[in-house]
């Protein structure tokens, strides 16, 4: 880790005595280390302490007290740029839970909002508080938000019961650093992507609609890996259950022509266009201002006009300037046939193949088993790997196609080579709403 810098954010457990010893070590393996400290953690171990070894002045508290180097309003937007990455080692149930509902009242959960390369959390405490549904369903938040979780290890706990709480050894911690900042790129720094993610849904009347069983969460892996490569995402999403992935700029729509009037408005000024969502192709042709009345319905059944919807995707492919584009097939059957059907008849550039009879791709799982489809190229089939990797996958054939020279050719990410067009922001008349995490 020659030359690497990371920041170290210490939190009030126990655990927090362990930590001078880390500092020890990544000095040991040349990195460069600054640490930021809550109140509480005062209690375990000294500023002192973590200054002498990290050779430099400790952030404490959120107030840092004047003639201190911190002592301005903005430390926490100053020290977010410095460093790789951020650990936050300990991570007490209680940090964990405010970093998970983005309260900032210490200087470790306020940096760690403002930070936007990689966090790894080492969360250490009693096994009862560990397994509590209210923590792991903090740590679940915090994964999906793009934070990676060290777990805690299984052993003998400060409280002198036994179970998973522990602090992992000192070297693991850096172990598992290394790790993330190995496989860190940012090679995608300064990329404008726009992803769409998640079902569309096309309203009946004022209460049913039209929609499908996607979650999003293909999508949103990738608008989380492409941004943690260094992309600026805006990703467009139908309605899911899901948190916007950290650094991620959110557009949210329901109906297909919603997710349409939000992708062309935002064309022009992207790189390149993942369409992972899951668009209606059928909308109904009117929809009824009133709750249709069964009592209205005659004989039982009731019949349902349906109209196409515009195919988004298609429409991209013949919009000047033409944009990188990538597309996403769920075939149930001939599904090699139908996939590079659909990549010419798109016109698209990339296709993501996938079936969710297969095992592996289910509905609403944390994996996928895709095969990806290029122009002129051998289809790539990879295993059932987590979306995660899945998307990382797909950037990286994304990445390459744009280096040389992508449909578009606008631009090459981290080379600067050609200015990608600049657009207007997107309009207030729009019904979508746009928000930033
Ligand atoms: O035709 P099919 O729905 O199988 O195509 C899937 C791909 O096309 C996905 O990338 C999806 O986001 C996109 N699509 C679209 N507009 C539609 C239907 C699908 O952009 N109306």
């Amino acid at each position: 880790m020659k030359q690497r810098q990371v920041l170290l954010g210490v939190t009030g457990g126990i655990a927090a005595y362990k930590i001078p010893l880390l500092v020890r070590e990544f000095v040991k393996r040349g990195t460069v280390v600054r640490a930021i400290m809550t109140e509480s953690a005062k209690e375990f171990v000294t500023p002192l302490t973590l200054s002498t070894l990290t050779g430099a002045e400790v952030v404490v508290g959120t107030f840092p007290s004047a003639g201190s180097g911190h002592a301005h309003g903005t430390w926490h937007i100053d020290l977010a740029r410095w460093g790789d990455m951020l650990i936050i080692a300990p991570a007490t149930a209680n940090v964990v839970a405010r970093l998970a509902h983005g309260i900032a009242d210490d200087a470790v959960s306020t940096l760690a909002l403002a930070y936007r390369k990689e966090i790894l959390v080492c969360p250490a405490m009693d096994h009862d508080m560990w397994e509590h549904r209210a923590t792991q369903a903090n740590l679940s938040a915090l994964r999906e938000c793009g934070y990676e979780v060290l777990p805690p290890e299984v052993g003998e706990l400060a409280s002198g019961l036994t179970g998973p709480g522990r602090l992992p050894e000192i070297t693991r911690i850096a172990d598992a650093a290394e790790r993330i900042l190995a496989g860190s790129r940012l090679d995608m720094k300064g990329m404008k992507l726009l992803v769409t993610a998640g079902p569309t849904i096309e309203a009946i009347d004022p209460v049913r609609y039209i929609g499908n069983r996607s979650s999003g969460k293909m999508g949103f892996a990738v608008a989380s890996a492409a941004a943690r490569r260094g992309a600026h995402v805006t990703l467009v999403a139908g309605p899911v259950n899901l948190r916007t992935p950290r650094g991620v700029a959110r557009v949210d729509v329901e109906s297909a022509a919603e997710m349409d009037r939000a992708v062309k408005r935002l064309h022009r000024r992207t790189d390149g266009i993942v369409m992972a969502a899951a668009v209606a192709d059928f909308t109904p042709v009117t929809v009824s201002r009133r709750k249709i009345k069964k009592s209205t319905v005659k004989g039982g059944t009731m019949e349902l006009r349906l109209r196409e919807t515009p195919d988004i995707l298609k429409s991209l492919s013949t919009l000047k300037p033409r944009k990188p584009l990538v597309g996403f097939a769920l075939e149930t059957h001939d599904e090699t046939r139908n996939a590079g059907k659909k990549l010419r008849e798109k016109g698209v550039d990339l296709l993501v193949l996938n079936n969710p009879l297969r095992k592996g791709s289910e509905f609403g799982g944390d994996t996928n088993s895709v095969t990806i489809f290029t122009r002129g190229g051998k289809p790539r089939k990879l295993g059932i790997l987590p979306k995660f990797g899945v998307a990382n996958a797909l950037l990286d054939r994304l990445v390459r196609f744009m280096a040389k020279g992508g449909s578009g050719g606008r631009t090459s990410p981290g080379t600067g080579r050609k200015k990608p067009a600049a657009g207007r922001r997107p309009g207030k008349k729009s019904s979508a709403r746009r928000s930033r995490r």
